[in-house]
């Protein structure tokens, strides 16, 4: 543990800072600490990870913007111990010793995802349980009503865009569109809303000079939707929202739908990414695919161990005087959760190459009173989004070498920029069955399993399981996920 710490009262010098300057804090020399938005983290986040796990061991100090020093948490335990412990670890940025102090700047990047809001992420206790049991059962009674309906006809619609050409950007065309396409439509939104809540959100996450005003766009734009909403209610989250028992205000509901728009945009779309490159890239995942070994489902659980779709969590902040990981955390410290090195942290995965096959224990999804209500529409619109997208394109190959994919990271998340692929056009009927979704969907308030579906557990109840102790594949053979899909989508 290299942290420089000390609770014992710094005596100034004439050479030294005074022991209130902020470049000389309890996390050490602000100027020497490694900075999440730098070069080298934003680069290769993963091995970024790994050495600062090396120097400082499970809780890093690290540099945010404006020289904010803040705690990185790497280790799988303390990440646990961290969300567990509410009493320890308070989801309420408020006691952030800069904020308090003064010293956050308008302009701060991260301020979008880090200032107070009246909202279940910034709140503890009985407030929080109040608007998460709102959240949670909103989105559970959605769930329930079929997902798969809105997925595969945005997917039809999203591939009839490109399908003439035989070639196309997936992660440009497809998988940047449909999460939100089928987030506006459970939340009740008219379709039109999407395209520019794609871009304001993802601008916002990845902390820009225009993440502000993208904050401002999105939150204009669900305030004129609740109001509308109240007026004309209907079968969707924001209406349930409005009408649950726990009794929100208009300010709660569109607090609240924007923290669905935003953690469940960005997270699916990479998702989508990285599975998909997963399916496309990876020999030995196609061929467990084809052959029936695998499904879907088994991908997106292994995707979500290696490429997290949140890599950073932000934040929690320190309550009380505490300690973790070795390190000392003053009351009104900032720590920030790192899923992806987590995951791969080698106390809980001593060898990363072992196989991950039906071990659904990851943190992609965190743990603990915050744990993703949404982790199974995110799961659904994954599985069956690529279901259907490859019952169409079953040929799609990426037309460049493996190589040349580059990524983009923001200090929270870490997505593909390209996803080039080229395939023989898909036959017009498939495309122009408007059928197709109304037969796929289940009735209404039947839950996901009220059909054979080709994305088999991907509706699973949430949560971790136990790992299965071996890669053996799954003993019976499963029919190749475009035969079923085909299969079901002509019936
Ligand atoms: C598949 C992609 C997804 C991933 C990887 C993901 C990941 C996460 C994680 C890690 C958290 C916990 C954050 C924390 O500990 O502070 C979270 C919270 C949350 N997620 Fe997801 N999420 C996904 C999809 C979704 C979807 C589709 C929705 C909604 C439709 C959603 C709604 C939420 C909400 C409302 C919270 C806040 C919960 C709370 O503070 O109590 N997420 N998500």
């Amino acid at each position: 543990m290299t942290a420089s710490f000390s609770h014992q009262p710094r005596t100034p010098s004439s050479s030294g800072p005074p022991p209130e300057c902020p470049a000389h804090s309890h996390f050490g020399r602000v100027d020497d600490l490694a900075w999440l938005l730098g070069p080298e983290a934003l680069k290769d986040p993963l091995a970024w990870y790994e050495n600062l796990r090396a120097k400082h061991g499970p809780v890093a100090p690290v540099r945010l913007d404006g020289d904010l020093p803040a705690w990185l948490v790497l280790g799988y335990r303390e990440i646990l111990e961290v969300s567990g412990t509410t009493t320890r670890f308070s989801r309420d940025s408020r006691i952030w010793r800069p904020f308090r102090e003064g010293r956050v700047p308008p302009d701060f990047p991260l301020l979008p995802m880090m200032a107070w809001q009246p909202v279940c992420l910034f709140l503890d206790g009985e407030e929080r349980s109040r608007l998460r049991l709102a959240v949670t059962e909103s989105l559970d009674r959605y769930h329930r009503r079929g997902i798969r309906r809105h997925v595969m006809r945005f997917t039809r619609e999203l591939v009839a865009k490109f399908a003439e050409r035989g070639e196309a950007d997936l992660a440009d065309e497809f998988a940047e569109h449909l999460p939100m396409l089928v987030l506006t439509k459970i939340l009740g939104m008219p379709d039109e809303y999407g395209p520019r809540l794609v871009k304001a959100s993802r601008d916002m996450v990845a902390g820009t000079e225009t993440s502000v005003a993208s904050n401002e766009y999105i939150v204009e734009t669900l305030k004129r939707h609740v109001r509308r909403k109240r007026g004309s209610p209907g079968h969707d989250i924001t209406s349930w929202l409005i009408e649950h028992r726990s009794g929100l205000t208009d300010e709660e509901v569109w607090n609240h739908l924007r923290v669905i728009l935003i953690a469940a945009n960005e997270t699916t779309v990479n998702l989508l990414k990285s599975t998909l490159r997963v399916v496309l890239t990876d020999p030995r995942c196609h061929a467990s695919l084809a052959g029936g070994q695998m499904v879907l489902p088994d991908v997106v659980e292994q995707v979500l161990w290696t490429e997290p779709p949140l890599m950073t969590v932000p934040g929690r902040w320190a309550a009380v005087d505490t300690e973790l990981g070795g390190q000392k955390i003053e009351a009104g410290d900032m720590l920030l959760l790192s899923l992806a090195a987590g995951n791969q942290d080698p106390a809980i995965r001593p060898d990363p190459s072992a196989p991950l096959f039906g071990n659904r224990s990851h943190l992609a999804f965190n743990s603990g009173p915050q744990e993703c209500p949404g982790q199974n529409i995110g799961r659904a619109i994954a599985d069956t989004g690529i279901d259907a997208l490859l019952a169409l394109l079953p040929d799609a190959t990426l037309n460049i070498p493996e190589s040349e994919l580059t990524w983009k990271s923001g200090w929270m998340t870490r997505h593909l920029t390209r996803l080039p692929v080229t395939f023989t056009p898909p036959e017009a009927e498939l495309l122009e069955d408007d059928e197709a979704e109304d037969r796929a969907a289940a009735p209404e308030g039947a839950g996901a399993g009220a059909r054979p579906s080709p994305w088999g557990a991907g509706d699973a109840a949430a949560g971790p399981v136990p790992p299965r102790p071996s890669a053996a594949p799954v003993p019976h053979a499963r029919k190749p996920w475009w035969d079923t899909l085909r299969t079901w989508l002509r019936r």
